[in-house]
C-alpha cells in the first residue's frame, strides 16, 4: 500500500513536469537575455517596446521573434526567426553592428536586417561570426549600406540558401568577391541595385544549387567570360533588368552560359543589333524572355525563333516599329504568352501567326495594326485576347473568335466595327467571362444592334460596351442570362425603352453604368432587391422620370450614386443624403424638391454632393460648431441653381478639406462670413447671382484657389487684400457688384490669371497689366 502511494507521487510528479514543459511555449532564458542585449541597437522607433522582462517574459511572443514550437531540447535553441527589418530605420545614419550578438541563437533559421542603415560590422565581430549558426538558411541584408567587404567574408555562412543583398553599395567587380563562391547551398541570390560594375559567372562557379540570380539595376560595364560553368548550369531564373547600357545585350551568350535557365528577364534594356540564330552553340531551355520597357529592334522577332522552348515572350513598351515579320518567330509552337502591347507596330497581322498554336494569352493592344484577324481564327488555345487601341477591323459577326472554345477574356476597345456583306451568324464556341468593346469606330451613321453573339453568353462577369452608339431596347436579357455578372457598363449608347429587372436577385453585380442613353420611365423599384450589393450606380443623362426609389436610402454597399440630368421629381428623402455608405451623390439637373438642408448637416461620410439645378428650398441655419457634428468629410458641394435662402452659414468655414463650393443662383443674403478665411484647400468658389452684401473679407486668401465667381451680388467696399496672395488664380469674376475704390496693383501680379471681370462696379483706375 505504502509503495503504491509513492509510485503515484512519482507518476504525478513526472506528469506535472511533462505538463510544465509542454505548457512552456516560452523562450529559453539565454535567448531572452541575448534579445535584450540586441534591443538598444534596433529600437529606434520603439517598435520593440514589448521586449521587456517585466511586460512579458515569453520572448517568443515579442515583436519580430518566432520560436520553434516543436523543439523540446535546449541544444538547438528555440528561436528560429528574427525580423529586425526597419527597426532602426533607413537613412538614419550609418552604423556598425556586432555580429557576436547573434551567437546565442543556435537554432536561428532566418534573419532579416533589411532597411536599417547598417554599414558593416565592428572589427573582429564580422559576418564570419554568424558561421556558428548552423541552421541559418535565410539572410536578408537588403537596403542597408553594406560595403563589398561584407560579401568578401560571406563565404563562412555555408548553410545559407537565400541571400538578399539588394540595394547596398557593393561597388566593384563581383569576380573578386570570392566569398560568395563558397556558399554551395545557396538557392536564391539577390544582388540587385548594389553598384556591381563587372560580372563573371566564374565567380559563382561553385554554386551548384543556385536557382535564382538577380543582378538588376546594376550598371554592369562588362560581362566577362560568359562560359558555361558548374554553377551556372543549375540556374533557372536570371534577372538582368536595367543592367545593360551599351546596346549589346549578349542574349545568345547569356542563353548559352545559363543553359538551364527558364526565365531570362532583361527589362529596360537597350539592344541595337540584329539577332540571328548564328552563333548559338547549344540548344537552350529558356521558356520565358521578358524584354519590357526596353529599346529594341523589331527584327529581334526573326532571331528569337532559336529559343524553341519559349513559352512567354514579353516585349511591351519596347519601341518596336514597323510590321511584324512573317518568319522566324512563328515556329515558336510552345509559345503560350505573347505581349507586344504599347509599341508602334503597324500593318496587317502576318499569316504565320497562325502557327503559334499554343498561344493562350495574346496582347497586341496600343499599336497601329490594321486589317483583319484571320491568323487568329484557328488558335484554339487562346484564353485572353487584348487588341484595344488599334485599327483592326472587327466584323459584327465576331467570326474570327467564334471558333475559339477556350476564349474567356476579350478586350477590343477602340478599333473598327464592320458589317459584313454575308451576315451569317454562327453560334460561338466560347463562353466569355469578360468583354470590353468600347469606343468602336463604325462606318454606320445610324446606331448598330448589339452583336448577336451576346445572346449566347451566360457566364459573363464583366461587360463594358461604352461609347458605341448601339441602339435597340435595353438588353435586359444580358442580366438575366448572366447571373454572375459583376460589372455592366453600357454608357454612351442609344439604348431606349424602360428598364425592368426580373425579380431573381443577382448578389454579385457591383457596378451598373447606363448613363448617357435614351432610357425612360421610372427607375424600377425592385432595383435594390435585385442587386442588393451594388456599389456604383450611374443612370445620368437619360429620360428617367418619377420619384427616386426610396429603397436606395438603405443600400449598404452603395457608395457612388449618379442620377443627374433626368426628369426625376418629388421630394428627396432625407435618408438618401444621410446614407452613410455614400461618398459621391449626384442628383443635379432634375425637378427634385424639398428641404435638403437638415440632411446635409447630418451627411457625415459624404465627400462630394451635387444637388444643383433642382427646386430645393430651405434655409442654411447657423449651428454651434463646438457641439454640432457638421459634415466635415465634404470636399465638393454644389447647391447652385436652387431656391435656398438665408445667410451663408459660418460652419462652412470649418469643413477643413473643402475644395469646391458652388452656391450660385439662390437667394442667399448677408455677408461672406469671416470663417471662409479658414478654407485653406479651396480651389473653386461660386457664389454668383445671390443677394450677398458687405465687403469680401480681407483675410480671404486660399493658397490654391483657381476660380472665384462672385458676380451679380451687392458686394461693396474696396478690393482690399482679399485674394492678394492667390497666385494660382485663373478666373476672377467680380462683375455686377457695388465695389468701390481703386483697382489694386496686385491684380497685375497674378501670373496665372486669364479671366478677369470687374465691370458694373464703381471701381476706379486701370487694370494693371
Ligand atoms: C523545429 O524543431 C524540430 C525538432 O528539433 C526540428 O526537426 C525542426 O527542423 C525545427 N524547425 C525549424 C524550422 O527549424
Ligand atoms: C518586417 O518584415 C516582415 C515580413 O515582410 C513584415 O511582416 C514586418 O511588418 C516587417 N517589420 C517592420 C517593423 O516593418
Ligand atoms: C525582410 O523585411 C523586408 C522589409 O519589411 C521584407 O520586404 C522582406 O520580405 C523580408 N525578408 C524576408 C526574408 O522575410
Ligand atoms: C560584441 O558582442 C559580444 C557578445 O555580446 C561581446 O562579448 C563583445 O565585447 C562585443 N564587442 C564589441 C566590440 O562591442
Ligand atoms: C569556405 O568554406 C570553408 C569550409 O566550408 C572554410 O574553411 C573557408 O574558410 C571558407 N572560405 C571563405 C572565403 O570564407
Ligand atoms: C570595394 O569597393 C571599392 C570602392 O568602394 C573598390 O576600390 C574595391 O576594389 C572593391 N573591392 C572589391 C573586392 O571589389
Ligand atoms: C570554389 O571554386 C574555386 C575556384 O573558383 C575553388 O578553388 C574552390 O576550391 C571552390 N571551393 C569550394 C568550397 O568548392
Ligand atoms: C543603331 O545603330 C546604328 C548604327 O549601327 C545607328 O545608326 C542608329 O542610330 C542606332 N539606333 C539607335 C536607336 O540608337
Ligand atoms: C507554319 O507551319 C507550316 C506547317 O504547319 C509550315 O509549312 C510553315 O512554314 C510555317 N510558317 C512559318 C512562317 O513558320
Ligand atoms: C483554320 O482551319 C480550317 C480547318 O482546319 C481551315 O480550313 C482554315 O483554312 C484555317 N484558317 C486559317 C486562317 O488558317
Ligand atoms: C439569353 O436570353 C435570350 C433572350 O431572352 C434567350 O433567347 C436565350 O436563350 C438566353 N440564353 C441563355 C443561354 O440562357
Ligand atoms: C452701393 O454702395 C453705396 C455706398 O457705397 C450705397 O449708397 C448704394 O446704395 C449701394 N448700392 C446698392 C445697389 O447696394
Amino acid at each position: 500500500m505504502m509503495e503504491s502511494k509513492w509510485v503515484w507521487f512519482i507518476i504525478i510528479g513526472v506528469m506535472l513536469s511533462v505538463l510544465e514543459d509542454s505548457l512552456t511555449d516560452a523562450c529559453l532564458k539565454h535567448e531572452r537575455v541575448a534579445l535584450l542585449h540586441l534591443k538598444p541597437f534596433f529600437n529606434h522607433f520603439n517598435y520593440l517596446y514589448k521586449w521587456d522582462e517585466e511586460k512579458g517574459w515569453d520572448c517568443c511572443r515579442w515583436e519580430g521573434v518566432e520560436c520553434n514550437t516543436t523543439t523540446t531540447t535546449t541544444t538547438t535553441g528555440r528561436l528560429i526567426r528574427l525580423s529586425l527589418n526597419s527597426t532602426r530605420g533607413y537613412n538614419m545614419g550609418d552604423w556598425y553592428l556586432n555580429a557576436s550578438l547573434f551567437h546565442p541563437f543556435k537554432g536561428l533559421n532566418s534573419l532579416n536586417l533589411s532597411y536599417n542603415s547598417i554599414a558593416g560590422f565592428l572589427e573582429n565581430q564580422g559576418i564570419e561570426k554568424l558561421s556558428r549558426l548552423d541552421n541559418l538558411e535565410t539572410l536578408d541584408l537588403s537596403y542597408n549600406s553594406w560595403r563589398n567587404n561584407t560579401l568578401f567574408h560571406m563565404g563562412a555562412l555555408s548553410s545559407l540558401k537565400t541571400l538578399n543583398f539588394r540595394g547596398n553599395l557593393v561597388e566593384g567587380n563581383l569576380l573578386h568577391i570570392q566569398g560568395l563562391n563558397n556558399l554551395t547551398n545557396l538557392k536564391h541570390l539577390d544582388l540587385s541595385g548594389s553598384g556591381i560594375e563587372s560580372f563573371s559567372n566564374q565567380g559563382l562557379n561553385n554554386l551548384t544549387n543556385l536557382k535564382l540570380l538577380d543582378l538588376s539595376g546594376n550598371q554592369i560595364e562588362s560581362f566577362q567570360s560568359f562560359k558555361e560553368t558548374k554553377g551556372s548550369r543549375s540556374l533557372k531564373v536570371v534577372y538582368l533588368d536595367y543592367v545593360f547600357t551599351d546596346g549589346s545585350i549578349p542574349l545568345l551568350n547569356l542563353a548559352e552560359a545559363f543553359s538551364s535557365v527558364k526565365t531570362l528577364s532583361l527589362q529596360g534594356s537597350y539592344l541595337n543589333q540584329t539577332m540571328t540564330s548564328e552563333g548559338l552553340k547549344v540548344s537552350t531551355n529558356v521558356e520565358e524572355i521578358l524584354f519590357d520597357a526596353s529599346i529594341l529592334n523589331t527584327n529581334i522577332l526573326q532571331g528569337i525563333g532559336v529559343f524553341t522552348c519559349l513559352k512567354t515572350l514579353s516585349l511591351s513598351g519596347s519601341g518596336l516599329i514597323g510590321s511584324l515579320p512573317n518568319q522566324g518567330w512563328c515556329n515558336l509552337r510552345n509559345l503560350q504568352v505573347l505581349d507586344l502591347s504599347a509599341n508602334a507596330l503597324e500593318g496587317m497581322l502576318p499569316s504565320c501567326l497562325a502557327n503559334l498554336t499554343s498561344l493562350r494569352v495574346l496582347d497586341m493592344s496600343d499599336n497601329h495594326f490594321i486589317g483583319g484577324l484571320n491568323p487568329l481564327t484557328n488558335l484554339t488555345s487562346l484564353r485572353s485576347i487584348y487588341l484595344s487601341t488599334n485599327h483592326f477591323q472587327i466584323p459584327m459577326s465576331f467570326a474570327p473568335f467564334t471558333n475559339l472554345p477556350n476564349l474567356k477574356a476579350l478586350s477590343i476597345d477602340e478599333n473598327r466595327l464592320v458589317m459584313e456583306t454575308s451576315s451569317h451568324t454562327s453560334v460561338p464556341k466560347f463562353q466569355l467571362k469578360a468583354i470590353s468593346l468600347s469606343k468602336s469606330i463604325t462606318s454606320q451613321g445610324l446606331g448598330l444592334q448589339l452583336p448577336t453573339f451576346f445572346h449566347y453568353q451566360y457566364d459573363l462577369r464583366s461587360v463594358v460596351l461604352s461609347g458605341n452608339n448601339f441602339s435597340g431596347t435595353f438588353p435586359v436579357w444580358s442580366l438575366e442570362n448572366n447571373t454572375k455578372l459583376q460589372e455592366l457598363v453600357l454608357k454612351g449608347n442609344s439604348f431606349r425603352g424602360h428598364l425592368s429587372f426580373s425579380s431573381a436577385p443577382n448578389f454579385d453585380l457591383s457596378l451598373m453604368d447606363m448613363s448617357d442613353n435614351k432610357l425612360q420611365g421610372q427607375i424600377p423599384s425592385n432595383i435594390c432587391s435585385t442587386f442588393p450589393h451594388l456599389r456604383m450606380l450611374f443612370l445620368s443623362k437619360n429620360a428617367f422620370e418619377g420619384n427616386i426609389p426610396p429603397c436606395l436610402n438603405g443600400m449598404k454597399d452603395l457608395s457612388f450614386l449618379d442620377l443627374s440630368n433626368n426628369h426625376l421629381s418629388g421630394r428627396v428623402p432625407q435618408e438618401l443624403i444621410m446614407n452613410s455608405s455614400f461618398s459621391i451623390l449626384r442628383l443635379s439637373n432634375n425637378n427634385l424638391c424639398g428641404n435638403v438642408v437638415p440632411a446635409i448637416l447630418k451627411a457625415n461620410k459624404l465627400r462630394n454632393l451635387y444637388l444643383d439645378g433642382n427646386n430645393f428650398s430651405g434655409e442654411m441655419p447657423n449651428v454651434d460648431v463646438s457641439t454640432f457634428r457638421f459634415p466635415t468629410s465634404l470636399q465638393e458641394i454644389d447647391l447652385s441653381n436652387n431656391k435656398l435662402y438665408g445667410k451663408l452659414p459660418r460652419w462652412i468655414g470649418n469643413i477643413s478639406y473643402l475644395e469646391r463650393l458652388a452656391l450660385s443662383n439662390n437667394n442667399f443674403e448677408g455677408c461672406i462670413p469671416m470663417e471662409f478665411c479658414n478654407l485653406n484647400t479651396l480651389e473653386f468658389l461660386q457664389l454668383s447671382q445671390n443677394n450677398l452684401s458687405g465687403s469680401i473679407p480681407s483675410c480671404f486668401n486660399p493658397p490654391n484657389i483657381e476660380h472665384v465667381h462672385l458676380h451679380g451680388n451687392r458686394l461693396s467696399g474696396p478690393l482690399s487684400f482679399a485674394l492678394y496672395n492667390s497666385s494660382s488664380l485663373v478666373t476672377l469674376d467680380l462683375g455686377g457688384n457695388n465695389l468701390t475704390g481703386t483697382i489694386p496693383k496686385w491684380i497685375g501680379t497674378l501670373s496665372s490669371l486669364s479671366v478677369l471681370f470687374l465691370r458694373a462696379n464703381h471701381l476706379q483706375g486701370r487694370i494693371p497689366i
